[in-house]
Order: structure tokens, then sequence, then C-alpha cells
């Protein structure tokens, strides 16, 4: 071994002392403010009514993105030798959907989807909580479990229209089910999503989340105990639930994993020198850290915006509805499957309709929330004490359906384990980041597998 080899392995081995010494992850649970509030002006009580919704978009605002729709400045022409999305969303794309949803496009048709769900909202810590609120039929079904799902960015609740139906009916909707256990579905907008109320003061971050849906769950909805299920930002809020929360909590399924304590980082280092011995299942076997950093970085710039100065990135996108329709659709590109960057028309209607993806987008316009959409990302980014928070170990029991196309790289149960109680872990054959919304059968499938074995067993 040369003198420079064995100074870069003593180097390393004490770096790697310091992480797990200094990042390992607490065992011991981490205070967190129990109350806020996030409303404007002076803090004033909470009115605690629970009032019906319907999302009913005003004529004007259609009428006026249309308008804005048609009198896109597009300054640019598509590279002649690119021809994919690896430059950002291919401008013939762009063309294509921006001409649908102006002349095809049927915002009514979405609104009525949505609102077939019963919808209501209430106010918690000064802000106004919208959620979609779907029970079993009843008399149908002798379990049923409260099950609260969280979205993500850049989605929103329709994310889940498709999943709804599967997991609070599932004898209607799965061929063949007999089960005699059901979902009563709660989906709340993200504060700042969708129909619910952006924060007014600084500081709503993803604890902050877990908090007022932990108060809309058992507060509110009066529900004892309750299981939660989250990918994206929603995972991250309803893991925290289980380090906040856990005797409210049946447990947590997530379909994406964070795992970002030292342990988990040591894991992966030394996974990818060593997978055979480390990690289990065949598939990690050419594990690699360097794989996954470049990918993230190549794909993550978005993010590092969004976690600094999010107010200067979000008024154009809320300004123009072709731009902000770019943004967000590159993301459902390449998070559905990272090799879809490099076809034409990005891949986006394998998996997804043209309706379906503008209708995510139309959310955020008709509410005009993008901007307060990418403020998540710097109350959690440059929030050193939220960071900390995730690391802790979340002791519910926790399922896992890990997506093999979801961001980066998808990471082996023993990395994950380090983080959480990791009862159940699935290895998805199929799917990306947007779980709910691309795959819902199977996500469904696997929330009601985890389910029987976690309160069932309780
Ligand atoms: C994991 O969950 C199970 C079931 O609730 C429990 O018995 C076990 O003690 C938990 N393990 C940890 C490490 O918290």
């Amino acid at each position: 071994m040369k003198a420079i080899h064995v100074i870069a392995v003593g180097a390393l081995a004490i770096v790697l002392s310091y992480l797990y010494v200094n990042y390992g992850g607490s065992q011991q649970p981490i205070k967190f403010p129990t109350d806020g509030y996030f409303g404007s002006g002076k803090k004033t009580p909470d009115d605690t009514s629970i009032k019906p919704f319907k999302i009913n978009v005003p004529e004007e605002v259609l009428k006026d993105l249309k308008e804005r729709i048609k009198r896109t400045r597009i300054g640019h022409k598509q590279l002649e030798d690119v021809p994919d999305f690896t430059y950002g969303m291919n401008l013939k794309t762009v063309m294509e959907f921006k001409n649908y949803w102006e002349t095809k496009y049927d915002w009514r048709k979405a609104e009525a989807q949505l609102n077939n769900f019963p919808q209501y909202t209430t106010q918690i810590e000064g802000l106004k909580i919208h959620y979609i609120h779907a029970k079993p039929p009843a008399n149908k079904y002798k379990v049923v479990i409260p099950l609260l799902i969280v979205h993500g960015w850049p989605g929103n609740v329709y994310e889940f229209y498709k999943i709804i139906p599967y997991l609070s009916d599932p004898n209607k909707h799965f061929d063949g089910a007999q089960s005699d256990m059901a979902f009563e579905v709660i989906a709340p907008s993200i504060p700042g999503y969708g129909w619910s109320e952006a924060s007014h003061k600084a500081g709503f971050d993803q604890i902050a989340t877990a908090r007022i849906f932990k108060k809309l769950m058992n507060e509110r909805l009066n529900f004892k105990r309750f299981l939660a299920q989250g990918g994206d930002w929603g995972s991250l809020v309803v893991s925290n639930l289980g380090r906040m929360y856990p005797e409210y909590l049946y447990g947590v399924h997530l379909n994406m994993a964070f795992v970002t304590n030292g342990k988990a980082m040591l894991y992966q280092i030394l996974g990818s020198f060593f997978p055979t011995l480390l990690f289990k299942d065949k598939e990690f076997y050419d594990f690699s850290m360097k794989k996954m950093f470049f990918e993230i970085l190549k794909e993550s710039g978005y993010l590092h915006i969004q976690a600094t100065k999010p107010d200067t990135v979000g008024i154009g996108l809320n300004d123009s509805p072709v731009g902000l329709m770019t943004y967000i659709l590159e993301k459902f590109s390449t998070w559905t499957n990272p090799s879809f960057r490099n076809l034409p028309d990005g891949g986006l209607e394998k998996k997804f309709t043209k309706d379906e993806l503008l209708t995510i987008v139309t959310i955020y316009w008709v509410n005009g929330n993008i901007l307060s959409s990418q403020r998540y990302y710097r109350e959690y980014f440059s929030n050193w004490e939220a960071q900390e928070f995730s690391k802790q170990y979340i002791h519910v029991p926790t399922g896992l359906a890990s997506f093999p196309h979801d961001l980066g790289v998808r990471l082996p149960r023993e990395v994950i384990q380090t983080g959480m109680n990791l009862t159940h872990f699935t290895l998805m054959k199929d799917g990306g980041h947007f779980a709910a919304f691309e795959m819902p059968k199977q996500l469904a499938t696997d929330i009601i597998a985890f389910s029987t074995e976690t309160v069932r067993i309780v």
C-alpha cells in the first residue's frame, strides 16, 4: 500500500467517525414547538368549525388564463442538435402542451372530478386548511382505518384522485377483492399549496405541517389513532408525525424515504466499496454513491434556488402560465423516469394524460401559489433544526414502497433501517416519484398490505 493510500484511508476513517459521532441521529426525542401561529398579524383564536368546500374557479380567472397562454412570448429556438429534454423541456413539446391547454383543456371537467370527493376547510394555527375527506360506504367494511395522505412538490391533492377509490372502497375497485377493511381517507393540501392558505410568517416547515395535520386529525376530526402516508415532502411530513406523535399513529407508510442521519451516510460510503458485504438485496450489488451524487447534481438546480431565493424565482412563474407549466412538467418527465429526459416528448404521456398533467399545473395557476410552494424548500434547507429533526429515528412501524425510478438512486433496506423502524419494505417493479398518480393500484396494494400487518396486529 502506498503512503498516499494509507493517508487517504486514514482521512476517510476520521471523516466517517466524525459523521457517525456528530450526525448519527440521536435516539433521544428532540423538542419541537407544540404550537405555532402562521396567520396574518397578531395571533387570534382559530375558527375551529369545519366548513364544506367546493372548488369553483371564477370564470374571469379561466378567461384571463387562456388569454395569457395565447400571448405567450417565446424568445428561443430549440437547439438544432438537441432533440430531447436534456437542456430542459423541449420547445416542440412545450408548444404542443401550450396549444392543448389553450384550445382543448377543460378545467371544469377536472374541477368536477375533484369535487366528487367531499372537501372541507377549517382553520388551524391561523391558516385555512383544505382537505378531501373520503369515507367508505356506510356499513360495507367491518374495519375502517383513518388514513392521512400527504402530497409533495410540484404536486397537490389532484395526485390522489385515482388512488382514493382503491383505498376508500377496495372491494369495488380491486377485481374480486373481499376485504373487510377500508380507509377513511383524509388528504389535506399543504399550506401554500392547492386550496390551503399560505403561511404569512417565516418558518413554516415540515415540523409545523406535521403538527397542524395532527391537530386536523385529532382535534378537528377526533381520530384517536390513524395511519399516515406520503411521498416527497409528504414523506417528511408523515415521518415527522411518527417522530412527534407516536401515540397517535398506527404507523407510517412512505413512497420515498428521507434518510439523512450519519449512520446512513456511513453505510452508503462503505456500501459503495463493499456492496455485496453490506447489502442483502442483489439489486444493490452495484450500489454507487458516486453515481447517485452525479445524478442528484444534474437534477437538483431547482432545489438550490428554491432553498435560497424562492421569492425571486416564483414571481416569474406565477406571471406566465407557460413558464409555470414548463417548470412543473419537466419534473413530471424526469422524476417519473430519469431516462425520459432523452426522449423528444420527455415521455410525459407514457404515464399521464395531457389533461391530468395540465390539471396539476392549473391548480398552481388558479391559486397563484407556486412561490409559496417553493418557500417550503427554504424553510427546510435553511433551517438547521428542521434538518436535525429529520435525522431522528422513527420508532413507529414504518413501511416503504420503493419505486425504481424515484429521485436519484434507490436505497438499500440496510441504509433505510438506520432512520426508521422499517417493518415493511417493498421493491416495486416499476414506477417513479409520483407513485399515487402513476401507479395508484400498486401503491394502494402496498398500503393495504402494510395496514394489514401493522394495524391488525396492534
Ligand atoms: C418497531 O415496531 C414494533 C411494532 O410496534 C415494536 O415492537 C418495536 O419495538 C419497534 N422497534 C423499534 C426499534 O422501535
